[in-house]
């Protein structure tokens, strides 16, 4: 079985991780097979997978995720022949792409090929793929022998699972089986492009930095954003967000009154004592480590009982681009 070797290539280290992983694998496979749900690690986030040949499995994750059916979700795959499988139309672009990126943080949208059930697409024409970087995830669907459809663990519209704890939190008893591999590398999802057209579109920004991508093909073109109308309901002004409302504050001036307020910043603020709690994602100021921590931060202060959460968006380039928009999403959702 190929298992051990995806363990020893990765450096899969923890004993722990590598004894559940093991013991787990088949089991999970098993379940796929038959039409159950797995939770597994991926190098963004958790992922919530069911068999993506198999319509009812597809439809379980719909439930249990409460999200709603316009919404696709990405076929997670071991490799380019089974990318080949579930999308049936490659122009250059996307082969190279897929070349210089995968197994990696990018999801590519292009014509479904008929094996993809509609629920899969939403109904869409397209299908988004992607080979994930992450070893459990890679020896799971090599071992199921199935390609596998899997958003975010979390529920619909909350913060996304980077931890196998945050998946327990929101979705226990709620699927067949979890697979524990540590907490997530990258911590952002994937960056999504569409190549249904000549030229990329950006849907989503994410874990592959969009500078990265446009070395490679040129320029990409950016969605306009129409709130009430998302392509990628990633693009849903309401999205990623913590229970405690979240208000964006460039760090300039006095921070927003609040009697109980939690800062998440980039680099550890002038003067901390303005707050009740302080969530630094990188202190060296570097943005991959930044992302790598940015969930697990926000699930931490979501469980403060703080007032607020105060977010400090960071610069805009590399993966900060993804943190903003993730950040800007969060702080737009109304809370009830
Ligand atoms: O890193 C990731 O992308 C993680 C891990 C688990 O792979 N997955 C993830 O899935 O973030 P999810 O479901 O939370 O977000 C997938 C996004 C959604 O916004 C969905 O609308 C978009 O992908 N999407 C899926 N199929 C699409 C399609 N055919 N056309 C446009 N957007 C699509
Ligand atoms: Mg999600």
């Amino acid at each position: 079985m190929a298992t051990e070797a995806f363990l020893a290539s990765a450096g899969l280290t923890d004993e722990v991780v590598r004894r559940d992983a093991k013991t787990n694998l088949r089991k999970a496979a098993d379940v796929l097979q038959s039409g159950g749900l797995v939770a597994f690690p991926t190098e963004t986030v958790y992922g919530l997978g069911a068999n993506a040949l198999d319509a009812t499995a597809v439809a379980r994750v719909f439930e249990v995720k409460r999200r709603p059916r316009f919404d696709p979700l990405i076929v997670h795959v071991h490799s380019m022949v089974q990318a080949r499988l579930v999308a049936c139309y490659w122009r250059d672009t996307a082969v190279e792409l897929a070349r210089r990126f995968w197994p990696g943080p990018l999801t590519l949208v292009l014509p479904k090929s008929d094996v993809v059930p509609d629920i899969v697409a939403s109904g869409l024409s397209t299908v988004a793929v992607r080979v994930p970087d992450h070893p459990l995830a890679l020896a799971l669907i090599a071992e199921a022998g199935l390609p596998v459809a899997a958003p975010s663990a979390n529920t619909f519209g909350s913060i996304s699972p980077t931890r196998a704890e945050h998946v327990r939190k929101q979705l226990d008893g709620e699927i067949d089986l979890l697979l524990d591999g540590g907490p997530c590398r990258v911590g952002v999802e994937s960056t999504i492009l569409s190549l249904e057209d000549d030229v990329p579109l950006l849907l989503r920004a994410g874990g592959t930095p969009l500078e990265e991508i446009e070395s490679v093909v040129g320029p990409v073109r950016r969605q306009r954003s129409d709130p009430g109308r998302p392509t990628a309901p990633g693009q849903c002004p309401q999205h990623y967000a913590p229970k405690t409302q979240l208000v964006l504050w460039q760090d300039d001036g006095s921070p927003p009154a609040s009697p109980r307020a939690g800062l998440l910043t980039l680099c550890p603020p002038a003067d901390p004592n303005q707050f009740a709690a302080v969530e630094v994602l990188a202190e060296s100021g570097n943005l991959r480590e930044a992302a790598t921590n940015l969930f697990a931060a926000l699930h931490r202060l979501d469980a403060m009982g703080l007032d607020l959460i105060v977010a400090v968006p960071v610069p805009d380039e590399g993966l900060g681009l993804a943190i903003n928009d993730r950040l800007r999403r969060a702080a737009t959702t109304k809370k009830q």
